[in-house]
């Protein structure tokens, strides 16, 4: 007797034997390969695609016949006029088993398809998200039978596609009966599953075949910014990015003034609530908008956010986060129906997440940042810093990961900076001093020129050169000490002292002339005494707070340094370094992973199994809280000095040379340590 024919699949390499007849989609199913539908092979939603080889396979141990398949049939024809098959696929739901057969599942036909960041790093994205489409043929109602119409749906998806049990909202229901008679009882259903209960929750329900797809909201809800990715929910595609400031910037510019305010004004919680949830529906309609998708296609959003946000998004008064010991209301992830947080914008029943937070101080955006870098998951020793106004930091392998949160303060983004300004067309990014004749020479956002190459006066005339940015400031500051400008203890010296002009008097201290265009109107920027003080606060706090983890875990070095968050995309690793901001790496171990927490809140949208993972490791983190830890203020009066008073940083000497130079003739000078030994708790 004959043996049933063979199908081996790739990339998959699952391979069975099937009787003669066998639909590939059946067999996919049988063998667990994934193979997409969502018309249960009907041949209507041409997610089975698949492509069949022919020919001698040694590898398989299969000879593929050009009859392996049964003939390419009418329902195959009419999706090919109507729509077109690229050559050489058929539809799997169609397409028969005849004889052994190698048959390709392309990416795009695979449930669980991968989506490749777009970022530098390799990351993949499995595509599972909670919300999916399933078409089924409910059966009419029948007058001998008596059964509701939304019984008949579950008995339907049960049927055909093993769905054991649904739960609808009446808003639901009011549209069931309508939308079934308009499709024939044929109907598309999206449902949504959750990973912590079996129940699917029917959100949505469209007559026949529904085309459009499903979209969903990844938000990285920032105390100064709200920023969001509308994506496919099918292909992870990001259909559209956008960000809108947080209008609760005019209660307080940093968290902790927003904590303030919500203690000193009954109601303040409240108003800061309307607030952003106002601008997250805002920011939905025009995101949708600007991609061209219906509003009510949004059947999810998955937030990120600091603690602080976190409370004042789902309505809680972030009081108790203001103060020892910084409880949250909850630390859990949080999964609700989107309109609970007044998202009226979307879906009526779209459905909202909410990633954990790791502590008082440390919340759902660093749990991002760890669901993205995975430090838990690294051989080495992995140091995560996602920069902001605080700066989120990990530190961990495969053993252990530790976080905490530090108050680096706004200086970092250009804030507290005398002639600082926000990275726009016009702003110093990057900066170098001749150590010799200690003369400066810049780049602007806006031109690829410096500023004393041919043209750059012409190519920068439109946006002028208007102040100095994030980048720029931590790049002009460690020049300075790199061209023995400014020493150790971060004074700068007197032109007397440095030999250079540039170094002019500023009340009783000196501050370093990088550009003057008042000749023509224009601004004086220079770095001050100030500034550098700003920075240093910020970076010893970084530094500080890395160390403490760095205690915490018995090390005194750490293999490798990532920079997360848009500012760690644009920050110069050696420059960095030369600052102290980091620990002492190779500067090839020092990486930059973009915005990680955006990327954190698109895994968790794309893939159900990333919520689970999440939370088990927010769970096994370590926290440490840096505001109430003796030690942290130690670390940051010895992070004051550039690159830092006591820990060597040999790495670094190995490529920059630092003069040994003091500037400290006696008086305060403005500089010295003590600057630095104001504590702050500055959040934001
Ligand atoms: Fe829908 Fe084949 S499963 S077209």
């Amino acid at each position: 007797m004959s043996q049933d024919p063979l199908v081996v699949f790739t990339p998959s390499g699952k391979r069975g034997r099937f009787a003669k007849g066998t639909p590939v989609l059946t067999a996919a199913r049988q063998l667990g390969v994934d193979l997409d539908s969502v018309c249960g092979g009907r041949g209507i939603c041409s997610k089975c695609q698949i492509t069949p080889s022919y020919g001698e396979f040694s590898k398989h141990g299969v000879t593929v016949a050009d009859d392996a398949l049964s003939e390419w049939n009418a329902v195959e024809q009419r999706y090919d006029d109507k729509r077109g098959l690229k050559p050489g696929r058929r539809l799997g739901c169609q397409a028969q088993v005849m004889g052994d057969v190698v048959i390709d599942v392309p990416p795009e036909s695979q449930v669980h398809r991968q989506v490749v960041r777009k970022a530098a790093s390799a990351r993949v994205i499995d595509m599972d998200p909670a919300t999916r489409l399933y078409f089924v043929e409910v059966e009419e109602p029948d007058m001998h039978e008596p059964t509701g119409d939304l019984e008949r749906l579950e008995r339907a998806l049960k049927r055909e596609w093993d769905i054991p049990e649904i739960r609808a909202e009446s808003s639901l229901l009011s549209k069931l009966q309508p939308t079934l008679r308009k499709g024939k009882f044929q109907v598309t259903v999206a449902l949504h599953k959750s990973h912590t209960d079996d129940v699917a929750r029917v959100i949505d329900i469209w007559p026949g075949l529904h085309e459009a797809g499903l979209y969903g909201l990844a938000i990285d809800l920032g105390s100064t910014t709200v920023a969001a990715h509308l994506t496919d929910l099918d292909t992870g595609e990001v259909k559209a990015s956008s960000g809108i400031m947080n209008p609760q910037i005019r209660f307080g510019e940093d968290l902790m003034s927003r904590v303030s305010y919500s203690m000193m004004n009954p109601g303040g919680d409240q108003e800061m609530t309307c607030a952003v949830r106002d601008a997250i529906n805002t920011l939905a309609e025009e995101i949708a908008k600007e991609a061209g998708i219906e509003p009510h296609l949004i059947v999810e959003t998955v937030f990120v956010c600091n603690p602080v946000m976190h409370h004042l998004l789902l309505g809680i008064d972030p009081v108790e986060l203001g103060q020892a010991p910084f409880a949250l209301a909850t630390s859990d992830s949080v999964a609700m129906p989107a309109r609970e947080l007044d998202l009226h914008a979307i879906n009526p029943r779209a459905r909202t997440y909410i990633l954990p937070c790791i502590a008082g101080h440390v919340g759902a955006d660093a749990a991002a940042v760890a669901l993205s870098e995975e430090p838990g998951k690294s051989e080495d020793l992995v140091l995560v810093v996602d920069v902001g106004t605080n700066a989120e930091i990990l530190l961990g392998d495969t053993s252990r990961v530790l976080a905490c949160s530090s108050p680096t303060g706004p200086a970092f983004e250009g804030a507290q900076i005398s002639s600082g300004q926000r990275a726009a067309p016009g702003a110093i990014e990057a900066i170098q001093i001749d150590p010799d004749s200690k003369e400066p020479r810049f780049r602007v956002i806006g031109c690829e020129k410096w500023s004393d190459e041919e043209g750059f006066d012409e190519e920068t005339a439109a946006t002028g050169i208007t102040g100095i940015c994030g980048s720029g400031i931590i790049e002009a500051v460690a020049e300075l000490r790199m061209a023995g400008l400014m020493d150790e203890s971060g004074l700068i010296g007197s032109a007397e002292a440095t030999g250079t002009a540039r170094s002019v008097p500023e009340v009783r201290t000196h501050a370093y002339l990088i550009h003057d265009a008042t000749a023509d109107g224009g601004p004086r920027i220079t770095v001050t005494q100030g500034d550098i003080r700003a920075i240093q606060l910020a970076k010893s706090a970084l530094y500080a707070g890395a160390r403490l983890l760095m205690d915490e875990r018995g090390v005194d070095k750490v293999d490798r340094v990532v920079l997360a968050g848009a500012f760690g995309a644009h920050i110069s690793p050696k420059h960095a370094m030369v600052l102290g901001m980091i620990p002492d790496v190779p500067l090839e171990k020092v990486t930059s992973a973009g915005n990680a927490a955006g990327t954190g809140a698109r895994i968790a949208l794309c893939n159900v199994a990333a919520r689970q993972e999440i939370e088990r490791v927010v769970r096994e983190i370590t926290k440490v809280e840096t505001a109430i830890e003796p030690k942290f203020q130690d670390h940051f009066v010895a992070a004051n000095a550039i690159p830092h008073k006591t820990d060597p940083f040999p790495e670094l000497s190995k490529i920059v040379p630092l003069p040994n130079v003091s500037f400290n003739t006696g008086g305060d000078g403005g500089g010295g340590e003590d600057g630095g030994r104001r504590r702050r708790r500055r959040r934001a």
